[in-house]
């Protein structure tokens, strides 16, 4: 059985006080247990809510949105693994399109970054979908092979599995155009074939594969009805409780 997983990207947002509160909140509130709910805040507020959710008894999760490859040593401003670990994170997004359209990530640098959190044995959110352009020119399935052969297929079997997807097409990322659940499940599946193909279809059926841009509390659950769709990364509507519940509880 596939682990269905809802992560809340909260990207540049929210001030300590504002990231307790709404941590709180969720937690209060009903979420499904069996869900892994994973929150991914900037890094001064990955330790306080590792805390926070520390007494949680039902699957949550505290993730970072970025590390840097090396270990240790000196590059201002970056996080290494270790770091992360030592305050509580056990998930960390690689990939997101705003890394690498922001600033510059290369396919190579993510290929370093996803080999850091194997060996150090966290596990990665790999992000990875088309562009607008591309999808118009009907390019998409082929830029998803490309991202996936640039930065995780040199994984062994033992350690595809270690990974989670993100199918995140750039033209839905905070834009309010979700790809309908046609559209997302048609990829997904494609996504699936690809790892058939590379590796088998034991792995292929293994590995969750979430889905990300403009998902909401109105259309989870729509989304999440779709075979090879296992949950989502969500980005604005992760920064309200409500909505990031309902969200939760969108698998039928
Ligand atoms: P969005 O962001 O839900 O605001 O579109 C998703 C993401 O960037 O992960």
């Amino acid at each position: 059985m596939r682990k269905k997983i809802v992560a809340g990207n909260w990207k540049m947002n929210k001030t300590l006080p504002e990231a307790i509160e709404l941590v709180e909140n969720i937690l209060k509130a009903n979420t499904s247990a069996e869900v892994y709910k994973i929150f991914i805040p900037p890094f001064p507020f990955i330790y306080p809510v590792s805390k926070a959710i520390e007494k949680t008894a039902s699957h949550f999760f505290v993730g970072a949105q970025n590390l840097h490859d090396k270990e240790s040593g000196a590059f201002t401003g970056e996080t290494s693994l270790a770091a992360l670990k030592s305050v509580g994170a056990t998930y960390v997004l690689v990939g997101h399109s705003e890394r690498r359209s922001y600033f510059n990530e290369s396919a190579e640098f993510l290929k370093n970054k996803i080999n850091t959190c194997i060996a150090g044995n966290i596990t990665p959110i790999y992000c990875f979908g088309e562009m607008l352009a591309e999808r118009e020119a009907n390019k998409h399935f082929e830029i998803i092979e490309q991202q996936l052969n640039e930065s995780v297929f040199h994984l062994s079997a033992e350690d595809i599995v270690k990974l989670v997807l993100a199918y995140e097409p750039v033209w839905a990322i905070g834009t309010g155009k979700t790809a309908s659940p046609q559209q997302a499940q048609e990829v997904h599946q494609f996504i699936r074939t690809c790892l058939e193909k590379k590796y088998n279809k034991q792995i292929a059926d293994s590995i969750s594969i979430l889905y990300g841009g403009s998902c909401n509390a109105q259309n989870a659950k729509e989304l999440f009805s779709m075979p090879d769709i296992d949950g989502g990364l969500i980005g604005g509507a992760s920064l309200k409780a409500e909505d990031f519940v309902t969200i939760i509880n969108s698998f039928s």
